[in-house]
């Protein structure tokens, strides 16, 4: 089913010249390289998590998982995701060698394209990786690009952060914002604190603990959560509630103008 797309002014245009950048090569999902235990890692992720979340994850994130179709006992397929995309928000899935650089993964998102490994953990690394495989960019992400507030705001926030790109504190500052958002996001939905956050949605260990009370729980404010450094290699100590997508979306228009505010204030200084 088509979703009918909100009639927003976009605040940056697409960026073209990703499409022609030496550094994005062409790489495809080799879907054949799979081995067994390729399966099984992403099976047993699967199961283990899935059960979690039917009390957990937002509403748009269980509406998406359905959507998109991932199953335990498949690998998520990226060109049966694109085909999905495509007949729901129009984004799709670049596939990319691991981290890349700010100004080419702004620059994806920017033309609606979400950037994903293609390789998956090892039996032996189930509890801990130290970068992102093909479950978290997969299972946790490419669900929510069903949504089309939500892929709205992650195209003008990347938009936001190409027109910042040279400044080193402006794209800090952006990622403060990502982080707090798609990766380690909640919503609040009929009085409820639900998940939307990717770091969190493929984690078994931190969507028990960032719905307890053992972290703190704010309301989503832009500018608290410009000043609020984070951590990659532990559980947050803070989570932030948007109340929809809509905000989420409404509120880069107070993005960029604090995010203006504060590098001026930092080139002042
Ligand atoms: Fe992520």
């Amino acid at each position: 089913m088509k979703v009918k797309k909100p009639k927003y002014i976009m605040m940056n245009k697409p960026k073209d010249w990703v499409f022609s950048d030496p550094r994005l090569q062409e790489m495809k999902q080799d879907y054949a390289a799979y081995r067994e235990e390729d399966f099984e890692v992403w099976r047993i992720l699967f199961e283990r998590q899935i059960v979690n979340l039917p009390n957990a994850a937002s509403k748009a994130y269980l509406k998406g998982i359905k959507g998109i179709d991932f199953t335990s006992d498949k690998i998520a397929d990226f060109e049966d995701v694109n085909r999905r995309l495509a007949d729901s928000t129009g984004w799709e899935i670049q596939v990319v060698p691991g981290l890349i650089d700010d100004d080419l993964f702004f620059g994806l998102m920017n033309n609606k394209r979400f950037c994903s490994s293609t390789w998956l953990r090892k039996m032996e690394q189930l509890d801990y990786l130290e970068e992102p495989d093909m479950f978290h960019d997969a299972f946790a992400h490419m669900p929510m690009l069903t949504n089309q507030h939500y892929v709205d705001f992650l195209e003008n926030l990347s938009g936001l952060a190409l027109k910042h790109i040279d400044n080193k504190w402006a794209v800090e500052l952006l990622s403060r914002i990502y982080w707090f958002t798609i990766e380690f996001g909640l919503i609040r939905e009929e009085g409820e604190i639900k998940i939307y956050g990717a770091g969190i949605l493929s984690s078994a260990g931190e969507t028990k603990y960032s719905l307890s009370d053992q972290p703190t729980h704010h309301e989503y404010d832009v500018k608290r959560i410009l000043n609020t450094p984070y951590w990659k290699d532990k559980f947050q100590d803070k989570y932030f509630i948007i109340d929809s997508y809509e905000q989420l979306f409404e509120s880069l228009t107070e993005i960029e103008s604090v995010l203006e505010e504060m590098v001026a204030e930092e080139a002042g200084k």
